[in-house]
């Protein structure tokens, strides 16, 4: 049975959208960070709230991969092993955890502190490899710093995500995917040099986007997708968006 509080926090949810169902994937989250998992009560108390029935939540939580029908551990930590992670050191990454852990893919530590499993692109592939913890990015690891990584989150030492905040727990960030902030998503930074290398180039040659027929006016380069200048500015500052651009100019030259 869940605490009434989080049926009452369900209800919050389902009433934030015009058709109450498609707060389903939120309140799932949200059944998440109480449960650690999609449980047959938190099945049943999401069909009660929406007026649907179980066969049909229980279709969408089988169905997204971020819906966990087994316990998880205090950390879920994913290693990307999709293709251009795994030639980029993603493989051996798993391997030495899933040995140093003593956990294959999808299974919790004897203490409860981490579950490890593989995971499909993250769309990250300019941080390969990439790792997630509580699906917060942690970019360019190897397998030395998986292992001191994971060693650190089962001692209870703070760690941050290297595009984020500090990492809090798999249960709390759960909760902040059913829509409940927790002032922490200003933390760290909001994009890396890798990702904006695109814009820092645009604007050092002056590009601009073509204007829309039907849209508002090109965006000028001090505007340029809409980005944060604290963001452009670190871009502007990143040695590696300097050289990769250096070498492109070069490339366009010859
Ligand atoms: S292949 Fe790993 S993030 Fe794309």
């Amino acid at each position: 049975m869940l605490p009434e509080t989080t049926i009452a926090e369900l209800r919050e949810i389902a009433s934030r959208y015009p058709e109450a169902r498609s707060g389903l994937l939120p309140m799932l989250h949200l059944v998440q960070s109480v449960e650690g998992r999609v449980t047959p009560e938190g099945i049943e108390a999401c069909a009660e709230v929406l007026g649907i029935s179980a066969a049909e939540v229980s279709g969408v939580a089988t169905f997204y991969t971020m819906y966990k029908r087994r316990p998880v551990g205090e950390h879920l930590v994913g290693v990307c092993t999709t293709t251009l992670c795994a030639v980029m050191g993603g493989d051996a990454i798993f391997e030495r955890l899933s040995e140093h852990l003593g956990v294959g893919n999808d299974e919790t530590t004897a203490d409860g502190r981490v579950t490890l499993e593989r995971i499909e692109c993250n769309a990250a592939c300019d941080y390969a490899p990439v790792m997630t913890v509580n699906w917060e990015f942690v970019d360019q690891q190897t397998p030395e710093s998986a292992v001191e990584l994971v060693d650190d989150l089962r001692a209870g030492r703070e760690r941050h995500s290297t595009r984020g905040p500090r990492l809090g727990t798999w249960k709390e960030t759960e909760r902040v995917l059913a829509g409940f902030p927790d002032g922490r998503a200003d933390e760290g930074p909001a994009a890396g040099a890798p990702s904006l290398a695109g814009l820092t180039i645009a604007r050092e040659r002056g590009w601009t986007a073509p204007p829309s027929p039907d849209g508002p006016a090109a965006l000028g380069p001090s505007s340029a997708a809409g980005q944060p200048e604290t963001a452009l500015a670190a871009a502007e500052e990143a040695d590696t968006a300097r050289a990769e651009s250096e070498t492109l100019q070069e490339e366009t030259d010859e």
